[in-house]
């Protein structure tokens, strides 16, 4: 009799055999790298062609433009603005990988590929300064997240949403395509406070208040309280002051603590 233990050595039946080949699986899937989903703030809902087109056309998209499209999906927009609308480059932000994967690919076909990037990125991470146009498809929370930053952006940027507004920001443009709405706004120079206006002998006070787009005050000349009516689009200020011999129209520039005059004769700084 041997004493070797061969009674505890188990023959290897099919069913243990799988319970091995089972946990050498579960061990090697383990030791993949697993991408995790990424965390959408906004599903994935193509706008339609058409009113890619308006959303383009409001943002008035031109050669001179770079456009951000946030929350790119299929690139669609990003590429319409380059091969349509002639802009000088374009940026898609996704969060989703195979978007990003998709609009690069739609980019290729399209021959825009040189001209239009995708990039993986958090569309709340990314840098908007040297957008001239930002497009949106996203939802009323997710515009009222960016609101602040949106609204800090060098005077004259375009922003165009579909389907959602910016809450009290009211739209400049709004239009509707096929039942669906695009907004449209131009964000504005920070002009509230007092400015004087030096106009030949006269003096101009102005004290203005602001929200958004939406500029009113009051004005004296020479010491005398007047009306005052303001516009401003972007860096573009108007301000028509009531005066002897007729009311007198201030158009320029905004420009910090001064406005640069469209036509001469008279210096506006802030006080
Ligand atoms: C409604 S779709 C709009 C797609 C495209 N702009 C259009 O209008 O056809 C919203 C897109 O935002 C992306 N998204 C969601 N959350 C995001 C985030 N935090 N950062 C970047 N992209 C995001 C989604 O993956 C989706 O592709």
């Amino acid at each position: 009799m041997s004493h070797l233990p061969f009674a505890r050595i188990q023959p290897v039946g099919p069913r243990s055999l799988a319970a091995g080949v089972g946990t050498a699986l579960a061990v090697l899937l383990l030791a993949l790298p697993v991408r995790a989903e990424p965390k959408l703030d906004v599903p994935y809902v193509p706008t339609p062609d058409e009113v890619v087109a308006r959303m383009l056309e409001m943002g008035d998209v031109g050669a001179d433009d770079f456009v951000i499209d946030l929350g790119s999906g299929d690139g669609r927009i990003a590429i319409a603005a380059v091969k349509e609308r002639g802009a000088r480059g374009a940026l898609g932000v996704d969060i989703d990988p195979a978007r990003i994967a998709e609009a690069q690919e739609n980019a290729k076909a399209a021959g825009v590929d040189g001209m239009v990037e995708f990039r993986e990125q958090n569309l709340f991470q990314t840098d908007l300064a040297s957008a001239d146009v930002i497009t949106m498809y996203l939802l009323e929370s997710v515009n009222a997240q960016l609101r602040p930053t949106l609204a800090k952006l060098k005077p004259g940027t375009r922003l165009v949403s579909h389907a959602f507004t910016l809450g009290d920001w009211q739209p400049d443009q709004t239009a509707r395509v096929n039942g669906r709405e695009v907004f449209a706004w131009v964000v504005p120079a920070q002009v509230g406070g007092r400015w004087a206006i030096a106009d030949g002998e006269r003096k101009v006070t102005l004290n203005l208040t602001q929200s958004f787009q939406v500029v009113r005050g009051s004005a004296a000349v020479d010491g005398r309280s007047v009306p005052v009516e303001a516009k401003l689009v972007g860096d573009q200020i108007e301000l028509t002051v009531a005066a002897e011999g007729g009311p007198r129209t201030y158009r320029g520039t905004v420009n910090g603590t001064r406005i640069e005059p469209s036509e001469g004769g008279w210096q506006a700084t802030r006080s």
